[in-house]
């Protein structure tokens, strides 16, 4: 596909595209992002339109550290606790949103919490002390599509509708950061994402359930993360047309992607979306997934490879 034109460019240049109600494309460590000014409801209305993505469907407000994320989020106790341990990284905490914190109504799709997270990147950093406020971002991906983890995919999905684009290099946690709620007393899971659920559990204890929350999320849609050929799990070896995505020891070939020789989840989670983009380049019947385990972040792999294959969540 055709890359479209939007100019890769510097921290300082980005900055002032947002300053401007203009889009960016910014990496992170988990994924790269569709950025906009939190506070300006024309910037992310752009945001949803350049994604096809359904108005309903909050934004994670991106911010440089603990202290910024305290302006615009209440944390509690339990959320205070697992910042003090993850952050900055792949870890989104939904909290109430503090009245005037300068997250517009838009991008929390009219809620009274707000999902916040400092990335551990450091073109994300730059560009977040630039700008000087929060900055909201959806991965880059068309709705529907696997997020992008290099910027070459960043641009083929929403390129056309940004100003600037940063170049981060490849994402090296390849997943989407896990999302948990801390409203009620409990620490809920509200997707399953590049922070493993044990290590949180360490620091807070048994994680539950989404509760209410469940619907408020993209993430639990069917065919979320979808490329364009169908795709079918556990499967042990490719059938004839098909492309295949191995995990551990694996023959090689033309249509074999191997997520990971050595059978490391961490390594799979890395290449995950950018081998579902390549096996797709490749137009080929289906693709075949090697069956992965649910181990550490085997969990969040399968939850996308489950969407990506349509089953239901
Ligand atoms: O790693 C990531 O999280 C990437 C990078 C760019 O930071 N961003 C990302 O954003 O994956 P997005 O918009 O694709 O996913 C945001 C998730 C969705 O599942 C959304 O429903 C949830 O966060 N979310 C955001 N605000 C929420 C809220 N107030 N309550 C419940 N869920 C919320
Ligand atoms: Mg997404």
């Amino acid at each position: 596909m055709q890359a479209p034109h939007a100019a890769v460019t510097n921290v300082a240049g980005a900055a002032a595209i947002l300053r401007a109600g203009g889009l960016v494309i910014m990496p992170t460590e988990t994924v790269y992002g569709l950025a906009g000014d939190a506070g300006d409801p024309a910037a992310v209305a752009r945001i949803f339109e350049a994604k096809g993505r359904p108005r309903f469907n909050p934004l994670i407000a991106h911010v440089a550290d603990r202290g910024d994320a305290e302006r615009i989020a209440a944390l509690n106790p339990q959320a205070q606790a697992l910042a003090e341990a993850f952050w900055p990284g792949p870890l989104t905490i939904v909290a109430p949103a503090r009245p005037g914190g300068g997250v517009c109504d838009l991008a929390r799709a009219g809620l009274e919490t707000v999902a916040v997270r400092p990335p551990a990147h450091p073109v994300a950093q730059a560009l977040l002390a630039a700008f000087g406020g929060p900055i909201v971002a959806p991965s880059a991906n068309r709705s529907g599509r696997p997020s992008p983890t290099t910027l070459a995919d960043a641009l083929e999905e929403t390129g056309a509708a940004v100003g600037a684009a940063l170049d981060g290099g490849p994402c090296n946690v390849g997943l989407e950061s896990t999302v948990v709620a801390c409203l009620d007393g409990q620490v809920r899971l509200l997707r399953a994402g590049g922070l493993e659920r044990a290590r949180i559990e360490a620091v807070v204890g048994p994680l539950a359930g989404e509760g209410g929350h469940a619907g408020r999320s993209p993430g639990r849609t069917v065919l979320h993360y979808a490329p364009d050929a169908p795709v079918r799990l556990d499967a042990a070896a490719p059938r004839a047309g098909e492309a295949y995505l191995a995990f551990g020891p694996a023959p090689q070939g033309d249509l074999v992607w191997n997520l990971s020789s050595a059978g490391d989840v961490r390594e799979a989670a890395t290449n995950l979306f950018a081998m579902l983009r390549a096996a797709d380049r490749a137009r080929p019947a289906a693709i075949a997934v090697a069956p992965i385990p649910e181990t550490g972040l085997g969990e969040a792999i399968n939850d996308r490879l489950r969407r990506a294959a349509g089953y239901i969540g």
